[in-house]
């Protein structure tokens, strides 16, 4: 809750960044000389393609500073299209492509074109942070729909059908999810698609932003492939934040129907503009270079992982379904945890541990906590350590 008392009412119950606080702590007691470890990080820990960071200078070499059109160079917004026929084979145009402001703008822009006020937004939980906090912005109401370790985390076509209401208009769907590291099969996906299927005013968003970070040789499948038949009201979005480790440099895609899009460019053209001009032409060198920085990180992450569910898997009362993606795993504690909830865990485990995890109730999965392994391998060693003894 933001205090003061002249706000807009849609910024009053607004809640800012729940890692914000936290990092600042782990910045004070760094301050004091503490080791602290960070497991708390929303980016990879590899840098950009060395293609993209070319690219960058030449852009700057060659003056491209200026006003790009506000939904992205014609080029890169070609080559986004072209990438998502090669790799997922969807059928894909320029014009039904936005370039924005990272994933985030590409997401905030899609629920403010969508959503009236009194409309409903489905969105599982364990959740992305933003997803409700964007409904509400746009005036909308979450409706969150808990899902359970047990059942990895993954929302069950029952529990979809039984959230929508004829107020429903948007079901946000993540995967590979932020904070589960969980995917969704085809088979699955396929399921949830019959429930959608008989429910035409409902859109769906795909935020398939960790998509190209895998592990296992698992493929990844988007619900534009599994049915086509509900890409009218479907938008995917993606982005060179997390694949090409461009985090900083803020570059989103959204993929989507021709209109939908020309709405979203609207929104962009009254409120940013086009993002960066120097960072578009980065983005469009990564999709464009053969980078085997990707699979060099999921090597790295899927070694991290293992180790995560090595120290942390055969625990007592601590139940950590296997990540399959991005670099995070989401333990719950809720059966370990005695006398405390995951607030103060985190807590005591950044003071007395110098450890940094993200609570599980930021997230709407309270007893949970968020471990991301995008740190150097001794790094995340000693952590675990910490976080064993934290434990108990
Ligand atoms: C699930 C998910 N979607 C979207 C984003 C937005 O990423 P960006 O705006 O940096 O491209 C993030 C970033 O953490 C994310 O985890």
């Amino acid at each position: 809750m933001i205090g003061g008392m002249a706000w807009a009412a849609r910024v009053r119950d607004l809640r800012p960044s729940a890692t914000l606080a936290l990092n600042a702590r782990a910045a004070e007691l760094r301050r004091q000389g503490r080791h602290v470890i960070s497991l708390a990080v929303g980016e990879p820990d590899f840098p950009p393609p060395k293609a993209a960071l070319a690219a960058g200078h030449e852009a700057l070499d060659e003056g491209f500073t200026r006003y790009t059109p506000a939904a992205g160079i014609p080029e890169l917004r070609k080559a986004v299209a072209a990438m998502m026929q090669r790799e997922l084979g969807i059928a894909c145009s320029a014009d039904e492509v936005v370039i924005t402001v990272g994933g985030k703008q590409a997401l905030f822009n899609l629920m403010l074109a969508l959503l009236d006020s009194g409309d409903e937004v489905v969105i599982p939980a364990p959740y992305w942070v933003s997803y409700p906090e964007m409904a509400r912005l746009a005036g909308a109401r979450p409706v969150i729909v808990p899902t359970q370790a047990e059942a990895h985390f993954k929302l069950s076509p029952e529990a979809l059908a039984a959230a929508i209401t004829p107020r429903t208009r948007l079901f946000v769907l993540n995967s590979p999810s932020n904070p589960t590291g969980m995917r969704y099969t085809a088979e699955e996906l396929g399921a949830l698609s019959e429930v959608l299927r008989a429910h035409p005013r409902v859109w769906i968003v795909s935020d398939e932003i960790y998509r190209k970070i895998l592990f296992d040789g698992a493929q990844h499948a988007s619900i534009v492939q599994v049915a086509p038949d509900l890409a009218e009201r479907t938008v995917i979005i993606d982005g060179a934040s997390k694949a090409y480790r461009m985090t900083g440099l803020r570059v989103g895609f959204a993929i989507g129907p021709k209109p939908l899009m020309r709405v979203m460019a609207a929104i962009q053209g009254q409120s940013t503009s086009n993002t960066c001009a120097i960072a578009q032409r980065m983005a469009l060198a990564a999709i464009q270079s053969e980078d085997d920085g990707i699979a060099e990180m999921c090597e790295a992450f899927a070694r991290r992982r293992n180790r995560v569910l090595e120290v942390l898997g055969g625990i007592d009362g601590v139940r950590l379904p296997k990540p399959e993606g991005a670099f995070y795993a989401f333990p719950d504690l809720s059966a370990r945890l005695q006398n405390e909830d995951d607030v103060a865990f985190c807590t005591r485990l950044l003071e007395e541990e110098g450890v940094a995890v993200v609570p599980g109730s930021a997230f709407g999965a309270p007893g949970c906590v968020r471990i991301s392994y995008a740190v150097a391998d001794e790094e995340l060693e000693e952590a675990l350590t910490r976080f064993v003894r934290a434990l108990g």
